[in-house]
């Protein structure tokens, strides 16, 4: 044990991470800094399409995402939920209806994460789906930007859970209780097939599917209640 300990405890790591991700990826890092203090950690956190670049180009050792690529060959495994929903301003005529119909939520602008953003991606398709398309309002590069924005009035918008705990807490943002939603996503453990991870990089693959998801903050899922009771 002491000798497979020695060996982990060194070395660098790179893990890069897609911006809803690192709402708890530093909690993750820290954990696992403590128990393995010798490692250097070096974390990159980007939108989904540079993180398949990354990928591609074998610049990282580990990333977390949502969807892994299908136009790069990797290994992939699901670590965590990653429930979408849709948010709103408190004071939004739709905040406390129940069980909205997604027709009247494509009547809504949303503010639009940017063009390489899996969030936006998965928001897009998920309508698609549906056969309805949505009304793009203003774009923006950052989930903190999309957050302030919705506050604002600017639109509603579709997000990951886990960006929008602190403003669950504080009443800043609702969520809508629309049909079909939560979008439950998943998110994954991701390395280019075929690489040779480091001991470091192993260590912090067992971790991660062993223990991220009681790490990151429990997060209370809206629940849907039958109309009826
Ligand atoms: P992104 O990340 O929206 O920042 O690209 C989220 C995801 O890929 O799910």
């Amino acid at each position: 044990v002491m000798e497979s300990l020695k060996g982990v405890n060194r070395g660098r790591l790179q893990v890069a991470v897609a911006s809803t991700v690192n709402y708890f990826a530093p909690r993750l890092l820290a954990i696992f800094q403590k128990r393995y203090p010798g490692i250097t950690l070096k974390l990159v956190v980007t939108n989904r399409e540079k993180l398949v670049h990354l990928l591609d180009g074998n610049a990282v050792d580990l990333v977390l995402m949502g969807l892994p690529p299908k136009t790069v060959e990797v290994e992939s495994e699901v670590f965590m939920e990653n429930p979408l929903v849709v948010v709103a301003p408190p004071d939004h005529p739709l905040a406390g209806e129940r069980d909205i119909p997604l027709s009247r939520i494509a009547q809504e602008v949303f503010v639009m994460r940017e063009e390489g953003s899996g969030t936006r991606q998965a928001m897009e398709r998920f309508f698609a789906e549906r056969g309805l398309s949505i009304r793009h309002g203003m774009q923006m590069t950052r989930n903190e930007a999309v957050k302030q924005a919705v506050r604002s009035g600017l639109g509603l918008s579709v997000v990951s859970m886990h960006t929008i705990e602190l403003e669950l807490e504080t009443r800043r943002l609702v969520v809508l209780d629309v049909e079909d939603f939560p979008d439950r996503r998943q998110w994954y453990l991701v390395y280019r097939q075929g690489k040779r991870l480091s001991p470091a990089a192993r260590a912090f693959r067992e971790f991660v599917l062993a223990e991220a998801a009681s790490i990151a903050a429990p997060i209370s899922f809206p629940q849907k209640t039958p109309a009826n009771g």
